[in-house]
């Protein structure tokens, strides 16, 4: 459990809170790059850590993003006008351009500089392999993006975003990335050979009667554990997964590398985007068009409206139960919701409160048990680096050295007794040169 105070700091992301200071440091993924397809293109809504923005591709094609509240007096810069390496307010004409500086200003009369006394809060971005990066920190120079193979690798091998907007607090959509156990509940189908749903993949078969056995490593940019499960041949399964400080995970899925990060838009909800990389090869048209429509089987997307929100929400949701289908739960899955992305995870995460004035989960109420040590450990991590940056200023490693947490997930099968971590070390290594691990999928 966590008390009060530690939950608020754990969870609140707003402009001053000590996790929203945080996050700040670190660059974080916002939109796709497919989302601005061209320069001077439609100006889009965005909100993030608490704070409304609007962001645009320029004339040159970078990508900027500003407050929306225009520092004149206030309008919405999303009805502006995106021309000529800059964004042009509605109301009385203002223009800004991406670092923020205005640029024009034609109410004033000829020979004032009031121009240069003014600037449009602007947040730095980067349009990297299909995604947008924003820094949105105190450092008048960002630091260099991290070195995430999704960031490294040649364009073609890093696939499309996947995205799913999550309504609840960040961390308890992330808290299930770290929890390897739900595997064999949520997403389990009810026997061996139980014939795939209609709607979905097939779930999760363990083939130990016992839970796995969890084995936690702390480190400088944040943790990683085995979860290590008896195969039939005697065989010790150990699926390796990645926590990288403050909002990223690596989750061994296949034999790609798959890098998540829970991007919180304000208090009570985040998106899940997961990218792709594959350090072999070329990412295949038909795997990127998945991606950009990852929920097509259960009804895709609602319409966007005017509010960020509803970006990515997908049609099935909580205002349906998720699309769940008893007579699969009755027959062929533990859970009847419908394998697709994180779908049932959704109806575990979002629906922790009963409050939806105040849909944060408390902590206090809690009874972690043994298989929760990974969740446990994140949570140290993530509250000691906030606490640490307020009472100190001091960043964690990651924050400030961009090779820090250049690191893999992977799937290992190894001889009863292996010292595991020894055993994996290269492997959880993109410099060593060998392919990502995959020895077992996740859905056996
Ligand atoms: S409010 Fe934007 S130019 Fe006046
Ligand atoms: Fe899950």
């Amino acid at each position: 459990m966590l008390n009060h105070e530690d939950n608020e700091l754990m969870c609140r992301v707003g402009p001053g809170t000590p996790m929203g200071n945080l996050m700040r440091e670190y660059w974080m993924p916002a939109l796709p790059s497919r989302e601005f397809p061209k320069p001077d293109g439609d100006i889009k809504r965005m909100r993030l850590l608490g704070e409304n923005l609007v962001m645009f591709r320029d004339s040159d094609g970078n990508i900027g993003a500003l407050a929306e509240a225009c520092p004149h007096r206030g309008a919405s810069m999303y009805f502006g006008r995106n021309e000529e390496c800059g964004i042009r307010c509605p109301y009385h004409g203002w223009k800004f351009d991406v670092t923020g500086k205005c640029v024009d200003m034609p109410t004033e009369p000829e020979g004032s500089n009031f121009i240069n006394k003014v600037r449009a809060r602007a947040y730095p971005c980067r349009d990297v392999n299909k995604m947008i990066w924003i820094y949105m920190g105190t450092k008048a120079e960002p630091p260099p993006l991290p070195d995430f193979e999704v960031n490294t690798l040649p364009f073609e091998n890093v696939g499309e975003p996947n995205i799913m907007m999550e309504e609840a607090n960040w961390m308890q959509n992330m808290e299930g990335d770290l929890d390897s156990v739900h595997l064999d509940w949520v997403h389990k189908r009810l026997h061996k050979d139980s014939p795939p749903p209609p709607l979905g993949i097939n779930g999760f078969y363990n083939p130990d009667k016992k839970p796995p056995i969890f084995d936690v490593e702390k480190t400088e940019y944040g943790a990683y554990y085995s979860a290590k499960r008896l195969m039939d041949d005697g065989k010790e399964w150990h699926r390796v997964n990645q926590f990288i400080l403050p909002f990223h995970t690596m989750i061994s899925a296949g034999p790609t590398v798959n890098f998540r990060t829970f991007v919180p838009l304000d208090d009570h909800h985040a998106m899940l985007i997961s990218q792709s990389a594959n350090p072999a090869g070329p990412i295949s048209e038909e795997v990127n068009a998945r991606a950009i429509d990852a929920f097509a089987q259960v009804g895709g997307y609602i319409a966007r409206t005017h509010d960020p929100r509803s970006y990515f929400m997908t049609v099935a949701n909580k205002t349906n139960d998720y699309w769940l289908d008893r007579e699969v739960q009755r027959d062929r899955m533990y859970n009847g919701i419908p394998f697709v992305g994180n779908l049932p995870d959704r109806a575990m995460t979002e629906l922790m409160c009963n409050d939806e004035d105040e849909p944060l989960y408390d902590r206090s109420q809690e009874h972690l048990g043994t298989s929760d040590v990974f969740v446990i450990a994140v949570r140290q991590q993530l509250i000691k680096a906030a606490k640490t940056l307020r009472d100190t200023g001091e960043l964690p490693a990651n924050a400030l050295d961009p090779s820090t947490g250049r690191v893999r997930m992977g799937s290992f099968l190894l001889d009863p007794g292996t010292e595991w971590r020894h055993a994996v070390a290269d492997r959880l290594n993109p410099d060593s040169g060998l392919p990502v691990a995959a020895d077992v999928g996740l859905i056996i």
